[in-house]
């Protein structure tokens, strides 16, 4: 695509010799007759360069110049004098003109500098990007994890943060979901607009509504002036939209038309409003339970749900923690200190029920109770150390003759459910796998409830 340049100017034959001169060297070319029109045309083609005159009725050179760098500071501004006005010229500058050409100037001088000035911008452009990609990445790397699981939790992240699409997070409470939906704002062209965060379980129902959709002066007691719902607050950015299992039934229709059409009504207003937002959602409730339950509508379900990203729970992932005790200790200004080998495997072996939250909570109050500069297993609370507390040499003596690897596995499961009452949760997470793990094995071993089909 070839550079657009602007050009504005009362004199309509010098608008176009300029316009015959930058055609004639491949520019697309724009032209406006005064400030204000210059102005509209340059915020529709958004031009990298724009020639003015100074002196203009209206709307004048110099007022122009300050509302172009405004909105966009990189943009390269060339302004034309009369011969012998050098100090207006000089004035120009100083309020971030590149440069300037006086009347009558000769092709060559023009070409040169709006060459120079492209130049410029091409720089200052690539600089932004540059910038822009460099602050993204920084968020992404708030999130600590080399498991595999992490590590398609990222190729996801990567590839759908900078498209449109509506994401739903699930994960177990301190999973990182909130952290991982601000990963996708600043991942995506939105990051420069506003990330407005919604805890839909934190708001009471009644006023739930209002503060998603706005309403409009008068629409309910109280109502005493017009308020913008945490929709429009994101206009051009994200909303994200947390524990939106919690979201009562008779507002989810509200919701649905939002992801549908991109259009919200305030409480009492009589028209919709068009949008520009985001969506991006969160829960740890089991949404598919809720739908069979009806609680959640399962067309919203699907609107929400165009890229699911699951968080696996810590104790899926021991291999993460070592780091992300690392990084807690960097964040909270203790880089020097570190944890023995015995405390780190005691702290793998825990099963984290508030996962990620629960581990930072818990190196924070480790750093804080310290002695030296290495906290060892002793200093651990007891619930972690004792969890994991085992006999020398393993929980396990095995016979002199040998032992079936599988019988072991199967003492193992069953051992798990009688402790966990049955609960197959609890006692999939007693051995740290997975549930669908856990079932798999108690089929092959055909390892049934007493009492149950
Ligand atoms: N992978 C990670 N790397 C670094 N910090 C993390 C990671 N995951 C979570 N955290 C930290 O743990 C805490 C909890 O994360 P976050 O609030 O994103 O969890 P959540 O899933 O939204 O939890 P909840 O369901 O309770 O709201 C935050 O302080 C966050 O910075
Ligand atoms: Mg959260």
């Amino acid at each position: 695509m070839p550079p657009k340049i602007l050009i504005i100017d009362d004199d309509s034959s010098l608008r176009r010799v300029l316009e015959y001169n930058l055609q004639q060297e491949g520019y697309e070319v724009f032209t406006a007759a005064e400030g204000e029109a210059g102005l509209k045309l340059f915020a529709e083609k958004a031009p990298a360069l724009v020639i003015t005159d100074l002196k203009m009725p209206g709307m004048g050179g110099f007022q122009l110049l300050a509302a172009i760098k405004e909105r966009s500071p990189a943009t390269v501004v060339i302004v034309l004098t009369a011969f012998g006005a050098i100090d207006t010229a000089v004035e120009a500058m100083k309020l971030g003109a590149f440069d300037y050409l006086t009347k009558p100037f000769n092709r060559e001088e023009l070409k040169l500098t709006v060459r120079k000035g492209l130049q410029l911008q091409g720089l200052s452009e690539e600089n932004r990007l540059l910038k822009e990609e460099l602050s993204g990445r920084a968020e992404f790397k708030s999130i600590v994890g080399t498991s595999r699981a992490m590590e398609g939790v990222f190729s996801v992240v990567r590839k759908v943060a900078d498209t449109e699409a509506t994401v739903l997070i699930t994960g177990e409470s301190g999973t990182g979901k909130e952290l991982v939906a601000r990963a996708i704002h600043s991942g995506s062209s939105r990051r420069g607009a506003p990330f407005i965060a919604v805890n839909c379980a934190a708001i009471p129902r009644d006023l739930l509504e209002s503060e998603l959709f706005g309403h409009v002066k008068g629409a309910f007691t109280g109502a005493i002036r017009d308020k913008e719902g945490k929709f429009q607050l994101a206009e051009g950015g994200t909303i994200f939209l947390d524990e939106v299992g919690d979201l009562p039934v008779e507002l989810q229709p509200k919701l649905l038309r939002v992801l549908q059409e991109r259009v919200v009504e305030q409480i009492g207003g009589t028209t919709g409003q068009k949008i520009d937002v985001r969506v991006v959602a969160a829960t740890n409730a089991d949404l598919e339970k809720w739908i069979a339950e009806g609680k959640f509508r399962e067309d919203l379900y699907y609107r929400l749900c165009v890229i699911p990203i699951q968080l696996p729970p810590l104790r899926e992932r021991p291999e993460d923690i070592a780091l992300l005790v690392r990084y807690f200790c960097a964040k909270f200004g203790a880089e020097g200190v570190t944890f023995s080998r015995q405390a780190l495997d005691r702290l793998q072996g825990y099963a984290w029920p508030g996962n990620v939250r629960e581990l930072e909570n818990t190196v924070e109050r480790l750093l804080i109770m310290r002695e030296g500069e290495q906290v060892g297993v002793e200093e651990l609370p007891e619930k972690i150390s004792a969890a994991a507390a085992s006999p020398e040499g393993g929980v396990l003596r095995l016979p002199a003759g040998g032992y079936s690897l599988e019988q072991l596995e199967m003492e193992a499961v069953l051992e798990a459910l009688t402790r966990c009452d049955w609960n197959q949760t609890q006692a999939a997470r007693f051995l740290r796998i997975p549930r669908h793990t856990l079932i798999y094995r108690m089929e092959k071993y055909n390892i049934m409830q007493p009492g149950r089909k």
